[in-house]
């Protein structure tokens, strides 16, 4: 068995694994990742590519800004489409010049991927057996199997950045954590294709008779487009024609004449979830992104929460190591709690408010439309589905 040192030991190496690396690093703090899965595997995922201008930031002070300073596309609104209509949200108007980024999520942990390699940071992939040790004291541990050999890291602290089904947060005794968890009626199958996107300037997100759709992009020349769909179909059901036939008639037609198809090279079906563990912390270990909390994807919010989290977590360890401080630590999982709500009501909201519901009866469809009228005519209310689209502020009062 082999034995090792570092400041913290990170579980997964997923975006916010990743980004809290790269910002220890900066500041001096020894880590090692430790990752189940292949860095191949790690980059074979396929997530949502909107980022709020803080993310950004935050990838700019990780050393790793220049991806999307070069390959992002700013955008300044997002189009609403519903009876088939479609009507724009000036989102930077709306919110006093704010924009959000479409850069994919696999690219900002490309990004990363490639700062680790070239500054020699230590990553352990394809580790099997992980598993946490006395992080209720201040000697925590965390074990794993590596080509058949036992590894053992001694560590100060320990952050469980391995998302929803990880080993971390399933590590913690059950009476010390409550769940909060709200599960979507329908799933969402996704498909990449090398076409250009039918709108490069915003997100288009339509309400629609047939169910939800969703157009999106991931550069001038790559479309990530969804449908709503029961979770009970496979993606065998659904050839690339009865997809291209299917997110037309959910647009607006000039939209839906438009849209230029062709082959798809991913696609897949996702399940929608709301979901939050309370609290954050756990004695010497420290749950952040996925691993603590989930939303359905509207909206986008899953990786600017675990770039928020990320962002209090590395301020609270580098208060910790340089300034001897535990108010961070002490803070950490208040504050990140905070904001993680407002943006799960967001994106339970935007989720409620877009989607065809197989349970509502005809009194919530009316709700639906009222609100989506409303919404459109209302400087009140596309001023809030901006302000929460661009992001809300790190720091507000809790
Ligand atoms: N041991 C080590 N690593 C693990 C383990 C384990 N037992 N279980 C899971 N992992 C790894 C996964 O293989 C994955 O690479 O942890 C990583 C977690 O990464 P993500 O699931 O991407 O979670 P996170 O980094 O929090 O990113 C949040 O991802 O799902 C989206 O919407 C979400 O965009 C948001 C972002
Ligand atoms: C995506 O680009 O995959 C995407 C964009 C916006 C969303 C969800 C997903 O709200």
């Amino acid at each position: 068995m082999s034995t090792s040192r570092t400041q913290v030991a990170i579980i997964g190496a997923g975006p916010a694994g990743l980004l809290l690396g790269a910002l220890l690093h900066r500041a001096g703090i020894d880590h090692i990742i430790v990752e189940r899965q292949s860095p191949e595997y790690v980059l074979g995922r396929i997530r949502a590519g909107i980022l709020e201008q803080g993310t950004v930031d935050l990838l700019h002070e990780a050393g790793v800004g220049d991806g999307v300073a070069q390959g992002g596309t700013v955008h300044n609104s997002i189009e609403l489409v519903f009876k088939n209509t479609r009507h724009p949200i000036d989102v930077t108007r709306l919110t006093n010049g704010k924009v959000v980024t479409a850069y994919g999520q696999t690219e900002v942990t490309k990004d990363l991927m490639q700062q680790r390699t070239r500054l020699g940071l230590p990553t352990v992939y394809s580790a099997e057996d992980v598993s946490l040790h006395d992080f209720d004291g201040h000697t925590p541990q965390v074990r794993y199997v590596k080509d058949g050999a036992a590894h053992v890291i001694n560590c100060e602290f320990i952050a469980g950045c391995d998302g929803f089904h990880g080993v971390a947060r399933a590590s913690v005794p059950k009476d010390a954590i409550t769940e909060y968890e709200k599960v979507y009626p329908f799933g969402w199958l996704g498909v990449l294709a090398d076409v250009p996107p039918v709108s490069t300037h915003a997100i288009v997100y339509a309400n629609s008779d047939r169910g939800f759709a969703l157009c999106s992009m991931r550069s001038p020349t790559r479309s990530r487009y969804y449908v709503q769909c029961p979770m009970s179909d496979k993606v065998q059901d659904w050839s690339d024609q009865r997809f291209w036939d299917e997110i037309r008639l959910r647009l607006d037609p000039e939209m839906a004449q438009r849209m230029v198809i062709g082959p798809s090279i991913e696609k897949s079906i996702a399940p929608l979830r709301s979901f939050v563990a309370e609290p954050m912390r756990f004695g010497s270990l420290f749950l952040a992104g996925d691993a603590a909390h989930i939303v359905p994807p509207t909206g986008a919010k899953g990786l600017n929460l675990a770039a928020g989290d990320v962002k209090y977590l590395s301020s609270a360890f580098i208060e910790y190591f340089k300034e001897k401080s535990d108010a961070g630590i002490n803070h950490y999982s208040q504050r990140a709690l905070a904001r993680i709500w407002r943006a799960e009501r967001f994106s339970w909201w935007l989720t409620s408010l877009m989607h065809r519901f197989p349970d509502s009866e005809g009194f919530g469809q009316k709700m639906q439309e009222a609100e989506l009228a409303y919404l459109v005519h209302s400087e009140a209310l596309s001023t809030s589905l901006a302000e929460n689209y661009v992001g809300l502020p790190l720091d507000f009062a809790i």
